[in-house]
């Protein structure tokens, strides 16, 4: 929309590290971004203000006030800069909005985990603000060539905008997850102001209900996920989760493309949470981080056993349930387990029983911990993620990156990230963990036998912790994958 050359790109999403995160799109949504604009790639990105938000942001100054349109409270667009970290510096629109985003709780759950009564409200005015700042009707002077909207919290924004007059930016629907598509009563659609065409399986209806996921695989000019085998499953069920009638239809206008992980955060060599750094070069320094773990998690120290750690969602998504299944053959074989997360209540309770049936050997700790992530990242031998989906999954990159080789099921960005480790991929040199296929206990257990053998011969384990550790996680490829694809979406 405007003459100069530089590409512009509104990045909406419901949650940025460091100033709110539940999983990984916090992370992509601080890192790609960041990788865009190295790449002069003019992105910022749009926000809700939560309270958390708001507080962590020192510096802030408003550029636009929203009166009243009903339903939608009156709201200000703040502007703001991502406060010190690996995203430091990259410009954020706030929107202030305390009816709808000054409370306790989470993101999208109050403080009993479950859904906040009014997000299609509050996740209508995010997708409704990145409609206006992406169209003539903008407030702002400056104006986006792309719309860059992330998970269903943004769905909204290029029904908004098909249905706009004037001048408008081109929009992208990207999945970071199916299985959440913000689904409210049919009604929903046009208090939040569609018109009655919209409502229709050509539009945002989706089984007599309305949902904002399909508005936006529906009506954005192109579709993207975070890995090119998600891309592909999420074509026909089950990962369709309903919508892979509409996906394989617009086939054409899907692309899917791995994330990255931030390199410079996540490096064994200058981490300042380990308690040692250490490199491909030098890996002995790692241990210190296991007997770290160990004595934190208040499990036997023991250099020569086999830990295995996990850092998830407490959900059935990420396979916790299976976890619980394997975790007596785990311990006879021998092993330890760690585990972090919080999700779920039932399969909270069950794992912190699971702890305390096995003390010493299993530890869980519920709750949400930064700097616990890292050192389980370096102190454990090897990392599990026996996630049932996984669109693309972080840990196991991070894992990787720390000579911490995983364990995972073969799905999603898990298979495009992960080389099971065979004879012929430690003869290639690109074995760097182990992938098991079906999704059941005696799969899962027998790939941990094979983890067992193979942690035995130190020559083969040093070669799959090196292989792991010198692999290309950045942003780089996928970043300059985002630009093409911003690119070919203006010409
Ligand atoms: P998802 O987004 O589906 O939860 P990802 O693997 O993409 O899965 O990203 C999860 C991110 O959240 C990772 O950065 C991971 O380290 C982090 N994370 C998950 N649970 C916790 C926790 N309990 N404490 C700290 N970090 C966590
Ligand atoms: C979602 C997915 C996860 C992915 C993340 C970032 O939370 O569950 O697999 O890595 O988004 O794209």
């Amino acid at each position: 929309m405007q003459s100069s050359s530089t590409l512009r790109i509104l990045f909406v999403t419901p949650e940025i590290y460091p100033l709110s995160k539940t999983g990984g799109l916090g992370d992509v949504s601080a890192a790609l971004p960041a990788a865009l604009r190295e790449m002069k790639v003019d992105v910022r990105v749009l926000i809700p203000g939560y309270s958390q938000v708001l507080k962590k942001l020192r510096y802030k100054r408003k550029v636009a006030d929203f009166p009243e349109h009903a339903p939608f409270p009156a709201s200000a667009l703040l502007s703001a800069k991502l406060p010190a970290g690996p995203s430091a510096n990259i410009p954020v629109f706030i929107i202030d909005c305390p009816p709808l985003y000054n409370r306790g709780g989470g993101p999208y759950v109050d403080e009993a985990g479950h859904d906040w009564s009014d997000n299609s409200l509050r996740f209508g005015l995010l997708s409704r603000i990145g409609a206006i700042l992406a169209s003539d009707a903008s407030p702002l002077p400056w104006y986006p060539d792309v719309i860059h909207c992330n998970d269903w919290q943004s769905g909204l924004a290029p029904a908004y905008l098909h249905f706009h007059k004037g001048k408008k930016a081109a929009s992208l629907m990207e999945i970071h997850n199916l299985a959440f598509q913000g689904v409210f009563s049919p009604e929903t659609a046009g208090q939040l102001g569609l018109p009655p065409a919209s409502f229709s399986m050509n539009g945002v209806e989706y089984y007599g209900g309305m949902s904002f996921m399909k508005a936006g695989l529906y009506y954005a000019d192109r579709i993207a996920t975070v890995s090119p085998t998600y891309a592909k499953e999420i074509q026909a069920a089950p990962l369709g989760f309903g919508m892979e009638g509409l996906l394989a239809a617009r086939a054409q206008h899907l692309s899917g493309i791995l994330n990255g992980i931030p390199v410079t955060e996540w490096d064994s060599s200058t981490d300042p949470h380990l308690v040692q750094n250490y490199s491909p070069d030098d890996l002995a320094p790692k241990v210190a981080n296991k007997r770290a773990l160990q004595q934190a998690m208040g499990l036997a120290v023991d250099r020569q056993v086999l830990l295995f750690g996990a850092v998830s969602r407490i959900t059935y998504q990420k396979g916790c349930d299976l976890l619980l299944e394997i975790a007596r053959q785990l311990v006879d074989i021998p092993a330890q387990l760690v585990i972090l997360g919080t999700g779920e209540a039932v399969l909270e309770k069950e794992l912190a029983a699971l702890a305390n049936h096995h003390p010493g050997k299993i530890a869980v700790r519920i709750g949400f911990d930064e700097k616990l992530t890292h050192l389980i990242e370096a102190g454990a031998d090897s990392f599990l993620m026996p996630s049932r989906f996984e669109p693309c999954g972080l840990n196991q990159m991070y894992s990787q990156r720390y000579g911490t080789p995983p364990v995972v099921h073969g799905t999603g960005g898990l298979l495009d990230t992960v080389v099971d480790c065979t004879p012929h991929t430690l003869a290639d040199g690109s074995a760097s963990g182990f992938v098991f296929h079906d999704m059941t206990a005696e799969s899962f257990a027998g790939t941990l036998s094979r983890v067992a053998a193979a942690y035995d011969n130190k020559r083969i384990w040093r070669q799959l912790q090196k292989n792991g550790m010198l692999k290309d996680f950045s942003w780089r490829s996928s970043a300059s994958s985002y630009r093409k694809l911003y690119l070919s979406l203006l010409s």
